[in-house]
C-alpha cells in the first residue's frame, strides 16, 4: 500500500545524515522542507521533497492524505513511561500542595510501595485494560513509540506478570512499545532492610527468566541513596549483560551518588532524570555520549529542580526529552507539554525540544536507525499538526494540536 502525504506547509524532519543522535548545536537543526510532500510505500519511508518535484505519476496508485498547508513531524518517542499501574495517588499530589515532600510521603508507606500494592492485588487483565485506555491517548496526542517499565511488582511473579502485559500489549495495539525491566525499583515492604537478599533475588531469579523469555530489551536501576547504590546496581548490570538486557538507568533524581558516572562506565544507553547531576557526571555523559533522558514534568508535578539541560546540551551531552508518566511524580503522557516546560523552565529552544523528543529520544531506545526522524528507509510514524509553524507546538501548550497520525504507514481513525 502506498502513501502519499501533500500540501505540508512545514515538514519538520529533524534528518539524521545516518547519524544515530543529535549533540549540541546539531540539535538546532530541524532539516525543514517548506511547502512538501512525502511518499511512503507500506510501512517505510520512500521519498521526501518539495511539492513542486513531486511526479504525479508516482502518486497515481496512493492513497493522498492532503495536510492543507499544516505541520507534518516525525511520531514522538516516549522513551521513559511506567505506564502499567493500577491505583491512583491523586492524595498524594493533595498532600504535597499542604507541604509534604515526596521523600516524606514515601516514608511514611506512600510513593511507589503503595502502587506495588495495588498492582500485586490486580490481575494482568486488568493491568492491561486500565493501559490500554492511556495507550489510545498517547497515540492521539502524536506519541507513536512509548517505553514502558516494570517495577511496581518486586516479585518473581508481579514483575513477570507486567512485563507480560507489556509485551502482549506490544502485540495488541497499533502503538509500539518497548519494555523494561525495572525490579530494583524499590526494596519491597517484606525484605525490610534486606537488600542485598532483595538484589539477589533480581539477579538471580528475576533476570535470567525474563533473558530467557525476551520479556525486556533493558534493565533499568533507581540508582539513588536508601534505594540501589552504585554497587548494588553494577551486580544488577553484570547479570543483566549475561542475559542480553541492555542497561538503562533512573540516575542522580534526588541527590547525586554517582549514577551519571556510572551509566558512563558501563556505556549505558541512557541516564534518566539527572536533575541533581554534578559537573562530573556531565563530562561523563558528554564523553561515553549516553544520552541524558530529561523529565520536566517531574520536576513540575513534584516542585522540585529541573536538570541543568542548557548545561548538558552546552557540554555535549546527547539529551532526549520524556514524560515518566505514572501516579506518583508525573500523572502526564503529553509530550508536548514536557516541550513546554523544557523551554519555559529549562531554556530549551523549540528546535532543541523537537529534537529532545524525536531522534534522540530513539537513541535513547537504541532505535534511531528506524525511527525518530523523516529519512527515507525509516518507519513511516509521522503526526499531521494544525498549527501555523513548529514553534507554536511548546508554545500553545494543554491543547491537542494533532489532527492526524500515521502510524507503519497507516492513516488511523480515531
Ligand atoms: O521515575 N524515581 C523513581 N521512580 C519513578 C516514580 C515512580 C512513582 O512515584 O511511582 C520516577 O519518578
Ligand atoms: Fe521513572
Amino acid at each position: 500500500m502506498n502513501l502519499a502525504l501533500i500540501n505540508i506547509k512545514q515538514l519538520i524532519t529533524v534528518a539524521s545524515q545516518n547519524r544515530p543522535v543529535k549533540i549540541g548545536k546539531e540539535m538546532q537543526n530541524l532539516g525543514i522542507i517548506e511547502n512538501a510532500a512525502v511518499l511512503i510505500e507500506n510501512n517505510t519511508i520512500q521519498w521526501i521533497g518539495k511539492m513542486e518535484e513531486l511526479s504525479m505519476s508516482s502518486i497515481k496508485e496512493a492513497d493522498v492524505l492532503d495536510c492543507m498547508n499544516k505541520v507534518v513531524m516525525p511520531g514522538f518517542v516516549d522513551a521513559h513511561t511506567h505506564l502499567v499501574f493500577a491505583g491512583s495517588r491523586e492524595n498524594e499530589f493533595a498532600m504535597r500542595s499542604a507541604g509534604a515532600t515526596y521523600q516524606e510521603i514515601a516514608s511514611r508507606g506512600g510513593g511507589i510501595l503503595s502502587t506495588v500494592q495495588h498492582v500485586r492485588n490486580t490481575q494482568k487483565k486488568d493491568l492491561k485494560k486500565f493501559a490500554r485506555k492511556y495507550l489510545n491517548s498517547l497515540l492521539r496526542s502524536g506519541t507513536t513509540t512509548v517505553e514502558i517499565k516494570s517495577g511496581y511488582g518486586l516479585d518473581a511473579d508481579n514483575e513477570i506478570k507486567m512485563l507480560e502485559a507489556i509485551t502482549e500489549l506490544n502485540e495488541e495495539e497499533v502503538i509500539s512499545i518497548i519494555p523494561t525491566f525495572l525490579g530494583a525499583h524499590a526494596v519491597p515492604l517484606e525484605f525490610g532492610s534486606r537488600k542485598k537478599e532483595y538484589v539477589d533475588l533480581i539477579t538471580s531469579k528475576m533476570i535470567p527468566y525474563i533473558g530467557k523469555k525476551h520479556l525486556a530489551k533493558f534493565c533499568d536501576v533507581f540508582c539513588e541513596k536508601s534505594y540501589f547504590e552504585p554497587e548494588d546496581c553494577r551486580i544488577i548490570f553484570s547479570a543483566a549483560k549475561n542475559a542480553g538486557l541492555l542497561p538503562k538507568l533512573h540516575a542522580d533524581e534526588l541527590t547525586s551518588c554517582g549514577g551519571s558516572e556510572l551509566a558512563a562506565e558501563i556505556k549505558a544507553v541512557s541516564a534518566d532524570h539527572l536533575e541533581n547531576i554534578s559537573d562530573a557526571g556531565i563530562k561523563a555523559l558528554a564523553e561515553a555520549k549516553v544520552v541524558g533522558v530529561l523529565l520536566p514534568g517531574v520536576s513540575f508535578f513534584l516542585n522540585h529542580p529541573h536538570a541543568p539541560a542548557r548545561k548538558m546540551i552546552d557540554a555535549g551531552v546527547p539529551v532526549a526529552i520524556a514524560t515518566d508518566f505514572n501516579p506518583g511524580s508525573c500523572m502526564s503522557y503529553s509530550m508536548p507539554i514536557m516541550m513546554t516546560i523544557a523551554c519555559a523552565q529549562m531554556k530549551m529552544s523549540p528546535e532543541e525540544a523537537i529534537t529532545a523528543s524525536t531522534l534522540n529520544a530513539a537513541a535513547a531506545l537504541n532505535l534511531s536507525n528506524e525511527i525518530g526522524s523523516i529519512d527515507v528507509g525509516k518507519k513511516a510514524d509521522l503526526i499531521v499538526l494544525d498549527i501555523p509553524n513548529y514553534k507554536f507546538l511548546p508554545y500553545h501548550f494543554g491543547e491537542n494540536h494533532v489532527e492526524k497520525v500515521v502510524k507503519d504507514g497507516v492513516v488511523l481513525e480515531f
